[in-house]
């Protein structure tokens, strides 16, 4: 077949590749092979090029035996690793061994399943807290306090906090995996987006103000209606407007405000934009890209203590998505927090 012959066959692969000779010679490479390894990689030397034991040693192997084989390779490249299998297998053309490498990028699996176990673990952990206190509560209850009164009283308050936790948790949970089941599936409805957060704001005025906070709003227009899901775009509000009465509560006061953009580059057309603003501690910069993470908090031991689950901005983005919209998060620590959402008003 020939160096030439390898070449046309490494073209039409949908993957990095290329062939190796027995002379550890590099005698054809793909586009995708140079971008990854270099423009000037032919006729060079696999062992310079590549440089790492486990699949210098694959190659070595299956060049000695001709038996295919899959390593891995890490590819490194300013401050980003990329996984890749590879896979090389023998070929014989005219009496000699080449081997073929097919560099596969496998990153985004292996971080999936990463993932995966993470958030197993973190539910694990987030349901044994209350579980462990529901527990010694009732042993406690059936031993040494079996005949006082009193504690009864106490203690089955407690437990009856912590299972209301546990089943915040797990509602929190199947409206995560609700939203993220739908989250390709466009709402149809017309929701009026001002209508929506008037009744959000009526409905946790009672808790702004146990709380000691004023809601004040800001509408600069009105009569935005959006292709929305109505019970979504309240919960969104709902956790934006209670995280500010929650963790900005030291600034006495919270914004909602209301406006109409004429045009937005993302959306290709006019946005609606709310803006809900307090004016309490805000959030070191450090944690603004990690906060829609899932069980993220800045502060684990002050959210628990408010109730929190730390899934309220996972499930927003995921709503905001849905909603083809963004979400802007802007603080400044000591001065108060901005969380914006941007959605497409429909034509
Ligand atoms: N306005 C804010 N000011 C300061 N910190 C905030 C603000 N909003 C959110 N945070 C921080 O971001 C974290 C994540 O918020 P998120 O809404 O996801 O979870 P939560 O409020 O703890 O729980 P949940 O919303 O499920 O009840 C919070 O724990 C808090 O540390
Ligand atoms: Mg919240």
């Amino acid at each position: 077949m020939g160096n030439a012959g390898f070449q046309s066959l490494l073209n039409a692969l949908p993957l990095p590749g290329l062939a190796i000779d027995l002379d550890d010679q590099i005698i054809a490479a793909n586009a995708d092979a140079r971008t990854l390894l270099g423009d000037q990689i032919i006729d060079r030397s696999y062992i310079a090029m590549l440089r790492q034991p486990d699949i210098l040693h694959s190659i070595e192997a299956t060049q000695a035996d001709g038996e295919n084989r899959t390593t891995r390779y890490v590819h490194s490249d300013v401050g980003q690793e990329t996984l890749f299998s590879v896979s090389c297998r023998a070929v014989v053309d005219a009496g000699d061994t080449v081997v073929i490498l097919c560099f596969e990028d496998i990153t985004h699996v292996t971080q999936t399943s990463q993932m995966r176990r993470d958030f197993v673990a973190n539910v694990s952990h987030e349901l044994r807290t209350p579980l462990t206190a529901l527990m010694g509560f009732i042993e406690t209850l059936r031993g040494p306090a079996k005949n006082d009164a009193p504690a009864h009283d106490r203690f089955l308050g407690i437990m009856q906090s912590e299972a209301e936790r546990m089943n915040r948790l797990v509602g929190d949970l199947l409206s995560l995996s609700q939203v993220e089941s739908d989250e390709r599936v466009r709402p149809t409805d017309n929701v009026c987006v001002d209508a929506v957060l008037l009744s959000t704001i009526h409905s946790i005025k009672p808790v702004a103000d146990a709380a000691g906070v004023n809601i004040e709003t800001d509408f600069s227009d009105t009569d935005l209606t959006i292709a929305g899901d109505a019970d979504q775009l309240r919960q969104v509000f709902t956790n934006l407007i209670g995280n500010a009465i929650k963790y900005g509560n030291s600034g006495g006061r919270v914004t909602v405000s209301l406006k109409r953009l004429k045009r937005e580059a993302f959306a290709r057309g006019p946005c609606a934009l709310i803006q809900i603003t307090d004016y309490g501690d805000g959030i070191d910069e450090v944690h603004l890209p990690r906060l829609t993470e899932r069980f993220y908090r800045v502060d684990d031991h002050r959210s628990r203590a408010l109730g929190g689950t730390g899934l309220g901005l996972a499930i927003t983005k995921h709503i905001v998505n849905r909603h083809r919209g963004r979400l802007k998060i802007n603080s400044v620590k000591g001065a108060g927090s901005t969380f914006a959402v941007v959605l497409p008003i429909s034509a």
